[in-house]
């Protein structure tokens, strides 16, 4: 897969991935010609109601990867390997074979020279991987908060360091995430394999987005770098009002459509 993935970038072929939890949206996503479907721990917020992607499970991640499988039949399935889940090699791929099991084609975990030795593990396993630098969001309450990376030269250096040994490491892409535009293009000058960004400005060779910042399905929090394509949320209020309106005052659930 990572040959695959370094001819996509040589030839300049940017990439589309965009997140999917289950089934219908992992089907709609197929059909579209989505490249990656990633079964992303930002379930966590978006489909499971937690504050952040901490305390999202093994079991979890196991659940909707396999409804996602059972809607893709081309896209890349990318699994997240949840917070903890890869403290150290083995476990990282014990792991990583379940959500391969589950129907994941590759996995994903997040940073670079500090879990080096967890991704070498899995790649040894010949399990396919994606790295993610830059804002780690498993990382979110040491670090206070989300916010951009790469904005002093030590994080600039970190991020540099860490998307080249994951490349040199044999991952096949990897996510960069809220880091400043010229650090994107940086680290996207400088490793063989694809960089898909997020919040990292255009000169990324892929981007991805969480699928429901981009639908409008998650209105009580969105990433500022998300700019929604439409109002699902808006859409659904409107039709569970019409529901709740036609069905108190007649009694039809059906009251008012043609
Ligand atoms: O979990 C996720 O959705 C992700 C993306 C933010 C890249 O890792």
């Amino acid at each position: 897969m990572r040959q695959s993935f370094v001819s996509r970038k040589a030839c300049g072929e940017r990439l589309a991935c965009l997140t999917a939890y289950d089934y219908p949206t992992a089907r709609i996503l197929d059909e579209a010609g989505i490249d990656v479907a990633l079964v992303g721990d930002s379930l966590g917020m978006v489909v499971l109601g937690y504050e952040d992607t901490t305390s999202v499970t093994m079991a979890e991640m196991l659940h909707h990867t396999r409804a996602v499988s059972r809607g893709v039949q081309r896209a890349v399935i990318l699994a997240d390997l949840p917070c903890g889940s890869y403290d150290n090699p083995a476990e990282a791929v014990g792991n990583a074979r379940l959500l391969i099991d589950a129907g994941a084609d590759a996995v994903k975990l997040e940073g670079g020279l500090a879990v080096i030795e967890q991704v070498r593990a899995i790649l040894g396993e010949g399990i396919a991987l994606f790295g993610h630098v830059g804002m780690l969001p498993q990382h979110v309450r040491e670090d206070g908060g989300y916010r951009k990376k790469g904005k002093t030269d030590a994080e600039h250096a970190a991020i540099l360091a860490d998307a080249e040994a994951l490349s040199e490491a044999g991952a096949c892409a990897i996510i960069v995430e809220s880091v400043k535009s010229s650090v994107g293009r940086e680290v996207t000058e400088l490793v063989a394999v694809p960089t898909i960004g997020i919040g990292s400005g255009g000169r990324c060779d892929g981007q991805v987005l969480v699928i429901d910042d981009l639908l409008g399905s998650f209105p009580w929090f969105r990433p500022g770098f998300a700019r929604p394509r439409a109002d699902l949320a808006g859409e659904a209020l409107r039709a569970v009002g019409e529901f709740i309106v036609a069905v108190k005052q007649t009694g039809d659930p059906n009251h008012g459509i043609d």
